[in-house]
């Protein structure tokens, strides 16, 4: 039925404004979700693993809470442990040796971008994003109707030369030049890839050019596993054109909900006003309880041990079972990896068969904004144990491989 038909004196498609009437309705990870997932390995979402969730730690941080301060607590205002979160999170950006003018606490990352976009973006703005990219940013970006610039991404991170040229070709061709580039710097989400230090500096340098702002969305960046870190983008920003934001999800857990947004104080005050209302005051004072005293750092050493032992089994698995027509980028951390497969094989479709073997993995064309057939997919290694890492690569080479004697 059209629109026409089904929209009367009762209907409301008239009232819809025009940016939700392009959004659409169904999630775009409806035909994964949809999955019998029985006797089938998940190396689909980037979810913790479930014997990570800190379940005692929380719980007893939670009795702390309502043993000490109630009152306060479940009041508007959270009382005195929410009010400890920012000086938590100050500190945790310290210890890596980010130091931030001012941050806000968010109710997680895709709340800080919603806010970032809030404040700068309207309906047709234009923004650089590095692509593929996590389906969740594309989301919030199209939720606001801002028009997405593709920027590629390699083993290096976000092409920041190519979105030099992008910018400069789009100057001679009178068009704008996006007010944000969104970029994931380290362990990129989907590639694993993380930013070099020169391309950093030469994206901060570009910006302060062109006046445009680099948000870098840095939810896997305590998330390394070896390697030096480079410094985040806000941290060696000297012309306030940056804003760092990052999360508990994938450190603590999805359910807690809560990030940050960081930078200069100038640009962070001008979006605080601008975040969507409702405060979970007792998440943050319950988060608070268990961070302190230096237990989420404790945590942090934790994760990341279980995580490396993941990564190095997905790894070896992806050598021994993966036909030498398949590449991958080595991640160094983030719970992502990248498998580029020769172009004649589509990912979408090759998903049917995966799973009759019996694993799960994400399509590349859902990292993309225009869902054309992909010979990419990600895996996650983050979700299952070793043991079925090993299971459920071993199903994806017999189903690569037999994709590939079928093509031939
Ligand atoms: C790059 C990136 N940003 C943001 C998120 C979501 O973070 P949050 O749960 O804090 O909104 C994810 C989760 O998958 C992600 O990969």
């Amino acid at each position: 039925m059209s629109d026409e038909t089904t929209d009367g004196v009762g209907g409301f498609e008239h009232l819809l404004s025009e940016v939700a009437r392009n959004v659409p309705t169904q999630s775009p990870y409806a035909s994964v979700t949809s999955i019998d997932r029985a006797g089938v390995v998940d190396l689909s979402f980037g979810l913790p693993a479930p014997s990570l969730l800190p379940i005692e730690g929380l719980s007893s941080a939670m009795t702390t809470v309502i043993e000490t301060d109630a009152e306060e607590a479940l009041q508007y205002g959270g009382g005195r442990y929410a009010d400890l979160l920012p000086n938590i999170v100050h500190e945790h950006l310290a210890n890596r040796g980010i130091d931030v003018d001012d941050l806000e606490i968010t109710n997680g990352s895709s709340h800080a971008l919603d806010g970032v976009c809030r404040t700068f973006i309207e309906p047709g703005d234009s923004v650089a994003v590095g692509i593929p990219t996590f389906t969740g940013v594309l989301q919030v970006f199209g939720n606001h109707g801002a028009d997405i610039v593709p920027v590629p991404v390699d083993e290096d991170g976000l092409d920041v030369a190519a979105l030099e040229r992008l910018i400069d070709e789009r100057e001679y061709a009178g068009k704008p030049v996006p007010k944000l580039v969104f970029v994931i710097p380290n362990f990129q989400n989907p590639t694993g890839a993380t930013l070099s230090v020169s391309r950093r500096q030469r994206l901060l340098s570009l910006a302060q050019r062109v006046g445009c702002l680099v948000v870098e969305d840095d939810v896997y960046g305590d998330l390394r596993y070896e390697g030096e870190t480079p410094p985040t983008l806000t941290g060696i920003d000297e012309n306030d054109r940056s804003l760092h934001i990052g999360s508990f999800s994938k450190t603590v857990a999805p359910g807690v909900s809560t990030g940050w947004i960081a930078g200069p104080e100038g640009l962070v005050s001008r979006i605080r006003p601008m975040l969507s209302p409702g405060t979970p005051l007792l998440t943050r004072s319950i988060l608070a309880a268990y961070s302190e005293d230096g237990q989420l750092e404790r945590r942090l050493t934790l994760v990341r041990e279980s995580y490396r032992a993941r990564r190095d089994r997905m790894l070896r698995a992806l050598d021994r079972h993966l036909p030498p027509e398949a590449s991958w980028i080595r991640p160094s951390g983030g719970f992502f990896v990248w498998i580029q497969l020769p172009d004649a094989i589509d990912t979408t479709p090759l998903l049917e068969r995966a799973v009759e073997n019996g694993v799960v993995y994400l399509p590349g064309a859902m990292f993309h904004p225009d869902d054309s057939p992909r010979s990419t997919l990600r895996l996650s290694f983050s979700y299952v144990d070793r043991q079925d890492i090993d299971h459920g690569v071993a199903a994806l080479g017999e189903t690569i491989r037999l994709a590939l004697d079928t093509d031939a």
